[in-house]
């Protein structure tokens, strides 16, 4: 794991942005692109919503890291982590000790207004906003063990822009 440059990690919370960003962060980079939800939803054959409702959240937790384990040795490779992801058995030390961390944040609102309109998050659909906010308030203090943290409700070119600045220092 040598350089660390070659695998870039976004994490956040829901709705952050992390896929969006991540495919247009790769596609500037020429890297591959993997999102850890899509890699989970190809694999079991079920959407995120499903696997909730059929196994539950600790199996799906399971999944999250054991799929992180086998996509950490990839190289020249963006990847968008579900928001949970850093959070659970020890994820983000291994996050940090094979790659670059990006932290894409915005205010609680802009998140909270989003997930509004979003149906497939089965986290966020069954908390109240008090109960969300607290649930965003205990991840902050993982999250911003990032290497960077960086503002993501500016325009996508300019947040990639900045990432890669930080990042490839150019
Ligand atoms: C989750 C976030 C989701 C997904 C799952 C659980 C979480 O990913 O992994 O619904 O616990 O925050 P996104 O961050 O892409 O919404």
């Amino acid at each position: 794991m040598k350089e660390k440059k070659e695998r870039i990690f976004l994490i956040g919370f829901m709705a952050s942005g992390k896929s969006t960003i991540g495919k247009e962060l790769a596609k500037e980079l020429n890297y591959d692109f993997i999102d850890t939800d899509r890699f989970i939803e190809k694999e079991i054959g079920m959407t995120i919503p499903i696997i909730f409702e059929k196994f539950g959240e600790d199996f799906f937790r399971k999944k999250e890291s054991e799929i992180l384990i086998s996509i950490v040795t990839k190289k020249n490779v963006v990847i968008s982590v579900g928001g949970g992801l850093p959070c659970h058995n020890n994820n983000m030390s291994l996050l940090k000790k094979t790659g670059k961390v990006i932290f894409l944040k915005s205010g609680f609102e802009v998140y909270y207004e989003r997930l509004q309109q979003m149906k497939d998050r089965p986290i966020a659909n069954k908390l109240s906003p008090n109960e969300l906010k607290k649930l965003y308030t205990s991840r902050l203090p993982i999250y911003t063990q990032a290497d960077f943290t960086i503002l993501s409700n500016r325009l996508i070119p300019l947040v990639v822009k900045r990432i890669i600045h930080l990042i490839f220092k150019k």
